[in-house]
């Protein structure tokens, strides 16, 4: 059941992206921040962790764990540390929503993580950002210093006096398995990031093996939201069961890519077309849903409604709503042989069928790529993906699979044209670049 009238936008989380130094921490507050984290600070602990739960909030970094509940797992306090640890290593290829929400709007962060620190009794919380984005470290520094300097973190803050939060922001290395919650907690404590068996799982036994919670970053920023406006008003958008607001990532073929942020449930057909439509004289030919490790759709997905339940029904996976469109002047050998390259190249190397696996995939996807692949390479291929997916430590291994297997299933002629023809003889580059060599449009 679809609650928000069909094809709207509801800019929460960008709503002040245009704004002037819409990261401050003056504009923030102009436009209402801090009135979540106000509100949670007179609640208990435990109504504010009954209050996400009524509001269905699901987890944003892919795999839609229902929010409030992963709070819930936590023991009963016993005297020591409880921590936070955002997950802000966005790195999987499409996937783009994090990054510019932290550059423009860190304190819907800072906030959500105050809220969510007072709520599981956590008095440090981290945010392990991916490294390379230098700006982003720089503004998400200067947001928590802003926070602490007005008073809204740090030590005997709120009404009584009774709120303590420290928060540390650590730049990783840039490595795609760091985002894994596990290997994020190895890699924060200063190991070599690689998952961690499990269980005990991070509430339980998490970072420096205290009880932990791992959101992503746009989980915990949707939290003040839902605080200060009640959990009906987040209810009210999206579908009975994939509540709220969500920043779908249109890139690719069409004519205004971007971030559109939608209520659950809206489709393709109507964000293509608020994105300006498939840019001019071409037509759409697959497009993924949550990035490289969701299984691609095709046109005849265009109306499944964008939420959990309505996408993996269909055969894919809503996972971080990045939404990569292709027209067809573009390989679908090509473009998963690249991402096929990123899987192997990001393999943390600890199980063998993804370590071992990857590598041959990519091996069989280059000669087929250029047009020397053998009459046994696409069953080869298959064979190889079936034995990594389900069977690797992490979904990692599995998320490599999927792109071969949904892109076989949808496209076998032209993996089989791939023994006799080169991709760039079918699909020449020019023909798909966005841009001119002069960098025109
Ligand atoms: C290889 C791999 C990479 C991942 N990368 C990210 C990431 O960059 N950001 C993220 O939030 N979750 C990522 N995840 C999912 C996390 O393990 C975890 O489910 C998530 O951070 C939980 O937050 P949520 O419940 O708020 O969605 C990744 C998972 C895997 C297997
Ligand atoms: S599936 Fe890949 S990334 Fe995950 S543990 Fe195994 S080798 Fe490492």
């Amino acid at each position: 059941m679809t609650f928000t009238d069909p094809g709207t936008l509801t800019p929460v989380l960008t709503d002040a992206f245009d704004a002037p130094r819409s990261w401050t921490l003056e504009t923030y507050r102009d436009r209402g921040g801090y009135r979540g984290l106000e509100r949670a600070l007179t609640m208990e602990p435990s109504a504010v962790v009954e209050t996400v739960k009524a509001s269905g909030l699901r987890g944003r970094g892919g795999a839609g764990f229902p929010t409030g509940l992963k709070w819930s797992f936590l023991p009963p306090p016993d005297g020591g540390p409880r921590y936070l640890v955002v997950n802000a290593d966005e790195s999987e290829p499409g996937t783009c929503k994090d990054i510019p929400l932290l550059l423009a709007n860190p304190h819907a962060l800072v906030e959500g993580m105050a809220i969510t620190s007072w709520a599981i009794g956590g008095e440090h919380a981290f945010v392990y950002l991916r490294g390379e984005t230098v700006h982003v470290y720089r503004r998400l520094l200067k947001a928590v210093r802003e926070a602490r300097e007005a008073g809204l973190i740090g030590q005997g803050v709120g009404p009584d006096g009774a709120f303590n939060l420290e928060i540390t922001v650590h730049a990783g290395a840039g490595a795609y398995i760091c985002g894994e919650e596990t290997a994020l907690l190895d890699s924060l404590e200063g190991l070599r990031g690689q998952p961690r068996l499990k269980p005990p799982f991070p509430a339980v036994a998490g970072l420096y093996a205290r009880p932990t919670v791992v959101n992503n970053v746009e989980s915990v920023a949707s939290v003040p939201g839902i605080l200060a406006n009640g959990d009906d008003w987040f209810t009210a958008m999206g579908t009975e069961r994939s509540t709220g607001h969500g920043m779908f990532s249109i890139s690719g073929h069409v004519v205004n890519p971007g971030q559109f942020e939608a209520p659950f449930g809206i489709t393709m057909r109507e964000l293509i077309e608020m994105a300006g439509g498939i840019r001019p004289g071409h037509r759409l030919k697959f497009w993924t849903p949550g990035g490289s490790s969701t299984p691609i759709l095709t046109e005849e997905h265009l109306d499944v409604p964008l939420d959990y339940e309505s996408v993996g029904q269909a055969g894919s996976m809503l996972a971080t709503r990045a939404l990569q469109v292709f027209d067809e002047t573009v390989s679908v050998v090509r473009v998963i042989s690249r991402w096929t390259d990123f899987y192997q190249h990001e393999s943390c190397g600890k199980c063998t069928p993804c370590r071992e696996g990857t590598f041959w995939m990519k091996q069989v996807m280059h000669r087929l790529e250029d047009g020397r692949g053998l009459p046994t390479d696409v069953d080869l291929l298959l064979e190889v993906s079936a034995n990594i997916a389900g069977r690797s430590f992490c979904a990692l291994g599995d998320a490599s699979a999927t792109p071969i297997q949904s892109g076989i299933q949808h496209f076998r002629d032209e993996f089989e044209a791939g023994c006799t023809t080169p991709a760039r003889e079918l699909f020449p580059y020019e023909a798909s670049a966005i841009f001119d060599k002069a960098g025109a449009l």
